[in-house]
């Protein structure tokens, strides 16, 4: 991938999904102190709104988008907004994602539904939105993927949230071999444990889905890096032109061997 001068991004524009909170408002601040300007986007108007004016009070330029980006047309409207507001953009952020515990039969329907339509939907609808646009400008971009160490792991009660992220890691290896003819680079941001609010808003579905929310609440406060850990080694990887930015590699690449060694041992999960 095409390492990023970090200084070319001043004065450029950036879009961020799930800017509200965590993550994507982590990312948001990082962006702006590199001189972005920003694209807010997500679907907590409250959230966005505090987000949004804490970055206009430091100076940045800003665009708060009220989406739900499992609606094609809420995406839409926000490229649309956004190429209005200030042209072409340099950096898409799909980092909406919400989590879901519970055992794979227990799970509601609706539950199920929903996560999928986030964390795979949401990756689409921006895709879709946003890369034609790109390469209409014909000028260098870059768009993430906020996937997950889930991605490329296993684990029990938490199908539907791993699922989703595998399925988006995939689409977005895909859209990497999409687009590697054309000036815009494609990256995934794998992060470990990192201490938001995610498993505060998850949905969890029946006594094991309970269980392991309150579990993860406390291990992601106990053990997880700050969202501003996160967001720096995103724009770390992005500089070092990695497609796979992790925010924890070492415990990265224990996970990645144990998985390889069942694939290329034929052993069953674990
Ligand atoms: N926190 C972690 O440990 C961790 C680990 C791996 C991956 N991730 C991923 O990081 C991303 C950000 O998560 P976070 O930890 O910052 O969580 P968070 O709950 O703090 O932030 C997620 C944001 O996404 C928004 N959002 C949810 N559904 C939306 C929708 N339909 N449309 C628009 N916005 C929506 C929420 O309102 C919220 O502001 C997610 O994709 C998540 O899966 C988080």
């Amino acid at each position: 991938m095409t390492a990023l001068d970090l200084r070319d991004l001043t004065g450029t524009t950036a879009v961020v999904t799930g800017a509200a909170s965590g993550i994507g408002a982590a990312v948001s601040r990082r962006a702006a102190t590199l001189g972005m300007r920003l694209v807010l986007a997500d679907f907590d108007g409250a959230g966005l709104d505090r987000v949004a004016a804490e970055l206009s009070d430091a100076g940045t330029e800003v665009l708060a988008v009220r989406c739900d980006v499992t609606r094609a047309a809420d995406v839409e409207h926000l490229a649309a907004a956004t190429a209005e507001r200030f042209g072409a953009v340099r950096l898409l952020v799909n980092n909406a994602g919400i989590e879901s515990t519970g055992r794979l039969w227990e799970l509601e329907p609706d539950h199920f539904d929903r996560v999928l339509g986030v964390n795979v939907g949401g990756v689409f609808h921006g895709v879709r939105a946003f890369v034609p646009r790109m390469l209409a400008a014909g000028t260098p971009a870059t768009v993430v993927t906020t996937a997950s160490i889930g991605a490329v792991t296993t684990m029990p009660a938490q199908a539907a949230y791993v699922a989703s992220k595998h399925a988006a890691l995939a689409l977005t290896e895909c859209l990497a071999l999409e687009l590697a003819e054309s000036p815009i680079t494609v990256a995934a941001l794998l992060p470990g444990p990192v201490d938001t609010a995610i498993y505060a808003n998850a949905g969890a579905d029946g006594p094991a889905g309970d269980a392991v929310r309150r579990r993860m609440l406390t291990f992601l406060r106990e053990r997880g890096v700050t969202p501003d850990a996160a967001a720096e080694a995103l724009f770390d990887g992005l500089a070092a032109g990695e497609f796979w930015i992790y925010t924890d590699r070492e415990r990265a690449d224990v996970l990645l061997r144990q998985r390889a060694d069942r694939l290329t041992g034929h052993l069953p999960p674990a």
